[in-house]
């Protein structure tokens, strides 16, 4: 009998994504498209790069596997939906200009799939036929949160922008399986309220660009500001909560939020007041629809997903503000995530009963660099390993670091989802007042208002943390301990949170491995942590991106597995 292999499409117009997933149901590969690309979050483009989609098929499938291709949204109504999302967000940020040959690339999206088939067959005929299978789209959102969770039983709270059918979906998770529990019907984009749609118009309203992913900003801004009351009665009338529905109405949040739009050229501070008014809101109908299916009564373990779980100042308030006790939110909730759910519903559904093991699965799924091109970079002549031999890389770097230098550090698999996670990240050291200024000018090239985040060892987080949870993904801001705050300022942000992320040796040994190192030369068991990237682009892929940023950038060091190459 042939092995099966799984292909999941996240084919959402915005963060496309594919993974793999073998016979076994291990997923052995994941990537958003615009890693490969250089293209933050790949508009418009397939999830399966015809650049690449051959080579990532003979590296990760098993020989002679059978394929199965999984779409994450369902096949009569996705190419509708999509059309409609990507209609209004062509009317409320494109010119017109532009508005025909977006739409145009829209309505062709299925692409996508098709030209995956046809590489199959040209490649290699025996490996047709590829059968498609098409999953509802918060179901996928369920599915990839729920199986990398370290639950057996949960309440997944799939808060989005839109699905096939509504904004939000609700799952109960238990024995590998998922049970709706949602019970109204299909609601026009008039008739709903849509958190996802309410942040993007937001991020508007304080002068940034969702089309580029800015949300980020306007979550790093609402610290600065303060509740402004004419703001949230505007904002707090357009969504209203009736059990696990948000009832709204999408225009008018869109068009009311978008008349709040800076006129271009004002400082992003002058928004503070709108971002954390707009914060205030979602954060209080978000808890709200928890409260509410909290009331279910299935017990106290949340699993949270879809593009809203992106809100980490919401993520770490959950527990406080609701009655769950334990939340888990996937590394990758917005739709890159999908490819990874859509290829395991498919696995589950050939192999019923397989639960998958109920322990925090881990986010380095991606690519690795390429063994070639780091060697090519020795015969550079330019640059030469400084590390002394007997020295491991872990140690050599962490005295950099607490040496003040900004160290740009790539090892092992890519992380899938947004956030570096010590695979493919910028480090620095959290102690130095100043290091915020430097890297904002030198090295990241963005606004001084955002903050820099922290990753720490696990078995110190109660120590430094109000109210400790694991944060295995970066996925939530918790408080300081305000005794710990002022010994680590480059990572507290101006709300005294730091957006933190727990390292274990189980999911990332070296990383965990560097920050003890440092953790002996220093007393503090944390570095700062940014993505290696600058500012508009999405996290380096490959070694001749990290090449790059090293040499237009004022990165003092920089690391490629073993190797160490230093300025200066
Ligand atoms: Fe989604």
């Amino acid at each position: 009998v042939k092995p099966r292999n799984y292909i999941g499409l996240a084919n959402t117009v915005h963060d496309p994504a594919l993974a793999i997933v073998d016979s076994r149901g291990e997923v052995v590969f994941a990537e958003a498209a615009e890693r490969s690309l250089g293209f933050k979050r790949a508009f418009f483009c397939p999830p399966d790069d015809p650049m690449r989609v051959r080579e990532l098929l003979d590296t990760y499938c098993e020989p002679g596997a059978e394929l199965v291709v999984a779409h994450s949204w369902l096949e009569r109504r996705w190419k509708s939906v999509l059309f409609r999302a990507g209609w209004h967000f062509t009317r409320a940020s494109v010119s017109p200009l532009l508005r025909p040959t977006i739409l145009g690339q829209m309505n062709s999206f299925d692409l996508a799939s098709l030209s995956l088939d046809y590489r199959l067959h040209e490649a290699d005929p025996a490996r047709a036929p590829v059968e498609k299978r098409y999953f509802d789209h918060h179901l996928a959102h369920a599915a990839a949160a729920a199986f990398a969770s370290p639950f057996n039983e949960a309440v997944c709270a799939i808060i989005d922008g839109q699905g096939e059918t509504a904004p939000d979906s609700f799952f109960h998770y238990r024995g590998g399986g998922f049970a709706s529990l949602r019970s109204w019907r299909w609601r026009s984009f008039s008739r709903s309220g849509s958190l996802g749609v309410f942040f993007a118009a937001l991020c508007v309203a304080c002068g940034f660009d969702p089309m580029k992913g800015e949300e980020w900003k306007v979550m790093g801004l609402a610290p600065y500001g303060q509740k402004d009351a004419r703001l949230y009665g505007l904002m707090r009338g357009l969504l209203r909560v009736e059990g696990l529905e948000v009832l709204g109405n999408n225009w008018q949040i869109i068009s009311k939020l978008h008349a709040l739009k800076p006129p271009k050229g004002r400082a992003p501070l002058e928004s503070r007041d709108v971002a954390f008014t707009g914060q205030l809101v979602f954060s209080e109908v978000a808890a709200e629809l928890l409260r509410n299916l909290h009331r279910l009564g299935l017990g106290d373990s949340l699993v949270l997903s879809g593009g809203c779980a992106l809100n980490s100042a919401f993520n770490g308030r959950v527990t406080e503000e609701t009655p769950w006790k334990k939340v888990f939110v996937y590394c990758a909730p917005a739709d890159d995530g999908n490819a990874v759910g859509a290829a395991l519903l498919a696995h589950r559904e050939d192999n019923p009963g397989t639960s998958p093991p109920a322990k925090v699965a881990s986010p380095y799924l991606g690519s690795r660099l390429s063994a070639s091109s780091r060697e090519g970079v020795q015969s550079l002549g330019k640059l030469r390993n400084t590390r002394p031999a007997g020295v491991p890389v872990t140690l050599y770097a962490a005295q950099l670091i607490a040496q003040g230098k900004i160290v740009g550090w790539a090892q092992g698999r890519a992380e899938y989802g947004p956030r570096a996670l010590g695979n493919r990240s910028i480090l620095a050291d959290p102690r130095a007042a100043d290091v915020k200024d430097r890297l904002n000018a030198t090295v990241k090239f963005r606004e001084e208002f955002r903050p820099f985040a922290p990753s720490i060892l696990h078995e110190h987080g109660a120590e430094w943390f109000e109210q400790y949870q694991d944060t295995p993904y970066m996925e939530r801001a918790l408080r300081f301990r305000p005794e710990m705050a002022p010994k680590v300022p480059g990572v507290v942000h101006v709300d005294g949170t730091g957006r933190l992320q727990s390292v274990s040796r189980e999911l990332n040994p070296r990383y965990h491995e560097l920050i003890s190192h440092f953790y002996r030369l220093t007393g503090v068991p944390m570095v700062l942590n940014t993505s290696f990237n600058v500012m508009g682009k999405p996290i380096i892929h490959s070694v001749e991106d990290a090449l790059a940023v090293f040499f237009s950038s004022g990165l003092d060091a920089l690391v490629l597995e073993d190797d160490v190459y230093e300025k200066g």
